[in-house]
């Protein structure tokens, strides 16, 4: 039998403690996000259909993107016990340079777009955190714009080459005396891949007013308002001219690129050189060969290639051909402080993350990537200190391991992981 009584007042007030009240509605939503995948729904309400389906969405069938998002849930963590994890160290040497955390934020196209803050607001929040940002080639705002609103900080830019290399070269200079010290090339792009979503809602690149696109901006006025109301929409680093994005693209892209094109750029680029979308060993080698200092197993968050190979997988293999010849990064799919830690574990260098801080974009500008920048910090720390490492430089592939994804009998991880089961 429970007996009851009265409680006293002194009693009750400790319970009724209300949350402070904070007018700003945006920085209260932020605020109650606990995750990349909270503010992806709330940027998915703050932007336009089309707007937040250019950036959720993928290539095809959009299979890429869903495996490789499969295989880091399937990762499986090793935890160490009884080591003294009250403190611990997040950095990491990336190319060269101290990180303060093992990831950067990859470059993306077209970021002010998602929110008006764009680029800049991206640039300033990884200065402030302490981690590189690259710049896209089709960025909205200007290398040297990214300069000064990322003061400090360090800063990467991402280049599409093409056999006309005026335009190249002169980006090239200006990144270089911008303080820009690593260039990263992007490699899986000799054409658009064909990324639905955007054909469906009729995406148009910079948007366009319709019917459709009128209607859609009574229900997101914010962002047609900031649209309207603020610089125009433009690629600042070349003259792209408009329509939908794929026709954009393949104005941009050259699909007669070579491994020659790679060397070129060793010539007359004196700073760090990455090759992003590599896919396989033998190509991680031959750019290594051609003079890359490191390789981005990426293969551009599944909007180029569907069905491509999962980047995470790839990252043992590549290790181990290229031992110390190169560094190696990897990117798509990351969703979670404690994939980067995998990835790290798995051999790694670090990773990149891009639809995670384009999510907390779209939610709310400069604060909504601090969120998420924040929240990938948290979980890189507390996933080490549940694993026992206090040192990222500490982590190891007993520390992590790929399962197959239930239902993929067929998956190729399949084999690795019954091999690594002894462990
Ligand atoms: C909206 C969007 C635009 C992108 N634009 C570029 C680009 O201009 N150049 C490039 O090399 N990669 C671009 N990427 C690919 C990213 O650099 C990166 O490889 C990818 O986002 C990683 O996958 P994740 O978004 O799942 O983290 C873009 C990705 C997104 C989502």
């Amino acid at each position: 039998m429970v007996r009851r009584r009265m409680p006293r007042p002194s009693e009750l007030a400790p319970l009724l403690r209300p949350a402070p009240l904070t007018l700003d509605r945006t920085a209260a939503k932020l605020a109650r996000a606990t995750s990349i995948g909270d503010l992806r729904v709330l940027a998915r309400k703050r932007a336009p259909r089309a707007v937040f389906d250019y950036t959720d969405g993928a290539a095809e069938d959009e299979v890429s993107l869903r495996r490789a998002r499969e295989v880091w849930a399937s990762v499986e963590f090793a935890p160490t016990v009884l080591r003294d994890v009250s403190r611990v160290d997040t950095g990491r040497t990336i190319l060269g340079h101290r990180s303060a955390l093992p990831f950067a934020l990859a470059p993306t196209g077209f970021t002010r777009m998602m929110h008006t803050e764009g680029e800049r607001a991206v640039a300033a929040v990884a200065a402030r955190a302490g981690i590189p940002y690259a710049l896209s080639t089709m960025g909205s705002t200007t290398i040297e714009g990214v300069a000064e609103a990322g003061r400090g900080g360090r800063h990467w830019f991402q280049l599409y080459l093409w056999r006309d290399r005026s335009v190249a070269h002169e980006l090239v200079s200006r990144a270089g005396a911008a303080g820009f010290d690593t260039l990263v090339l992007t490699v899986d792009t000799p054409v658009g891949g064909n990324r639905r979503r955007d054909t469906r809602n009729g995406l148009s690149i910079p948007p366009a007013l319709s019917l459709r696109t009128f209607l859609d901006g009574a229900r997101h006025p914010r962002w047609w308002f900031d649209l309207v109301t603020t610089d125009p929409l433009t690629f600042e680093s070349l003259a792209a001219g408009g329509g939908t994005p794929f026709e954009v693209i393949n104005r941009v892209f050259d699909p007669a690129l070579t491994l020659d094109d790679v060397a070129w750029l060793r010539e007359n680029w004196s700073g760090t050189l990455v090759i992003k979308g590599v896919q396989s060993v033998t190509d991680a080698r031959r750019v290594v060969d051609a003079g890359a200092d490191a390789v981005l197993l990426s293969n551009h968050g599944g909007r180029q290639l569907d069905r491509a190979p999962v980047p995470i997988e790839l990252v043992e293999p590549v290790v181990q051909e290229l031992g110390d010849d190169a560094e190696v990064l990897v990117d798509t799919g990351i969703m979670h402080g404690g994939d980067v830690v995998a990835a790290v574990a798995l051999g790694a260098r670090a990773a990149l993350v891009g639809r995670a801080y384009l999510y907390g974009l779209m939610a709310g500008g400069e604060a909504g990537v601090q969120r998420a920048v924040e929240i990938l910090r948290a979980e890189v720390e507390r996933t080490m200190q549940l694993l026992g490492v206090t040192r990222v430089d500490d982590l190891r592939p007993e520390h992590a391991r790929l399962r197959s994804p239930i239902g993929s009998a067929t998956h190729s991880n399949g084999r690795r992981a019954a091999g690594a089961s002894g462990r």
